[in-house]
């Protein structure tokens, strides 16, 4: 990689922040000064228009940022949209519509079972359970692997927060290991579960190796079961925090006005954006936001801080779907945006549904506050509520 040049800085080991604080204030100063700044070795970019300009310019931005080949994350050009295309098959809204009874169902029973009047641990009881459960059902996955899941997300998140990256490629390793035997048990007669069928995919005229379905699947798992964990902690802290909003939320449920609750929740999940960022790797010198960033230098696109741009959002913090939906990043934006965008917003509807249908008010718990996570995860660590 060329020397690193000159430019804005911003605190070192940021992405290692303490547990509890929040750090988008950080962040929002920092984009206020610098839009694209400097943080150690790497390019932070913090604007609304610097993250999208670079997300949508693959060619100069590379997602190939690590070794490790990341079907179909760290892939570009044709390579990229051929695998995507095979991802994309698997999350259309034919599938999403097919697997909302069964995520409803799951919604309910951990629902139900919430006591009533004490304390309620938002993340543990709620986010985590309901991810796991959702995302084991879509796959496949036998329901006796779900505490092991809950664990593995754990020392994901622990080893994140670390910044330790042969403890991530440990953890990394660790799932690779549960997929390969959820693999081995499919081997045999027709695919009965969408695991099996992915496995039995082509791409290029030949079969799917075992490396790329673990690859698709440490994807789809690995990382967004802990953000959809994430986004249950953000909405329910949001809607305790903001009674009105819980009201209004109320209402559209009440009302079965899918869409409108779905706009809500991505709104929400704007002001708060628990999936901070990705990286990109510049494929030539060129300039962003000012700043002359280098040929091979690394770039962290900052989704959190783009989507709080009072350049692009009026009031950052003010909660307004229908003003704010056009220029929302919280699921990407350009050839790598989210394709499981449809599947968690239907999932967090019908969590937030059954939420919120089955009490009056849900309350932040007069006796724990809520705790931050570390900024290189996310959202909160922490929303203890009370249900009524
Ligand atoms: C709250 C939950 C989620 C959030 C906030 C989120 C957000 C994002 C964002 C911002 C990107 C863009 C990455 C980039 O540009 O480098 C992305 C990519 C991706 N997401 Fe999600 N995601 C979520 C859940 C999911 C789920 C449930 C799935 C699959 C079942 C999924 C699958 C993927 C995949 C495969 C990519 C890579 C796409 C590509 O490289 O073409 N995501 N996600």
């Amino acid at each position: 990689m060329d020397e690193p040049t000159a430019g804005p800085r911003v605190e070192p080991a940021d992405a290692h922040a303490r547990t509890g604080e929040d750090r988008r204030a950080d962040h929002d100063d920092l984009r206020a000064r610098c839009p694209v700044a400097r943080d150690g070795d790497r390019w932070m970019v913090l604007g609304h228009r610097e993250v999208a300009s670079a997300a949508t310019d693959p060619a100069t931005y590379s997602s190939a940022v690590t070794a490790r080949r990341a079907i179909p994350n760290s892939l570009d050009g044709d390579e990229h949209h051929a695998y995507r295309a095979l991802v994309d098959r698997y999350l259309t809204p034919e599938r999403v519509a097919d697997l909302e009874p069964q995520a409803r169902a799951g919604a309910a029973q951990i629902v139900e079972a919430l006591p009533r009047g004490v304390t309620v641990k938002t993340i543990a009881q709620i986010g985590l359970p309901f991810a796991v459960r959702t995302q084991s059902t879509w796959l496949g996955w036998p329901s006796d692997l779900e505490p092991t899941l809950v664990a593995w997300i754990h020392e994901n998140q622990a080893a994140t927060r670390s910044g330790d990256r042969r403890r991530t490629a440990a953890v990394a390793e660790q799932f690779d290991q549960i997929v390969r035997s959820l693999l081995d048990a499919r081997r045999c007669g027709p695919a009965r579960d969408l695991t099996g069928e992915l496995m039995r995919e082509t791409i290029h005229g030949r079969a799917l190796k075992d490396d790329e379905t673990v690859s698709i699947l440490r994807n789809w798992t690995a990382g967004d079961l802990g953000s959809l964990a994430m986004s249950v902690g953000v909405i329910v802290h949001f809607l305790a925090a903001r009674p009105a909003v819980q009201s209004e939320v109320r209402e559209l449920v009440l009302a079965h006005d899918t869409r409108a609750v779905e706009a809500a929740l991505e709104e929400i999940l704007r002001i708060d954006d628990p999936f901070v960022s990705n990286r990109r790797r510049a494929t030539a010198a060129t300039r962003l936001g000012g700043e002359q960033v280098e040929a091979g230098a690394l770039v962290v696109l900052n989704w959190t801080a783009a989507n709080r741009d009072p350049r692009v959002f009026d009031d950052p913090d003010g909660y307004d779907p229908a003003a704010n939906a056009e220029a929302n990043l919280v699921f990407g934006i350009g050839p790598h945006a989210c394709p499981g965008r449809a599947l968690t917003l239907m999932e967090l509807r019908v969590l937030t549904t059954e939420l919120l249908r089955a009490t009056t008010s849900i309350d932040p718990a007069p006796d724990r506050p809520a705790v931050r996570e570390a900024q290189s995860v996310g959202g909160w660590a922490r929303v203890p509520v009370v249900l009524r």
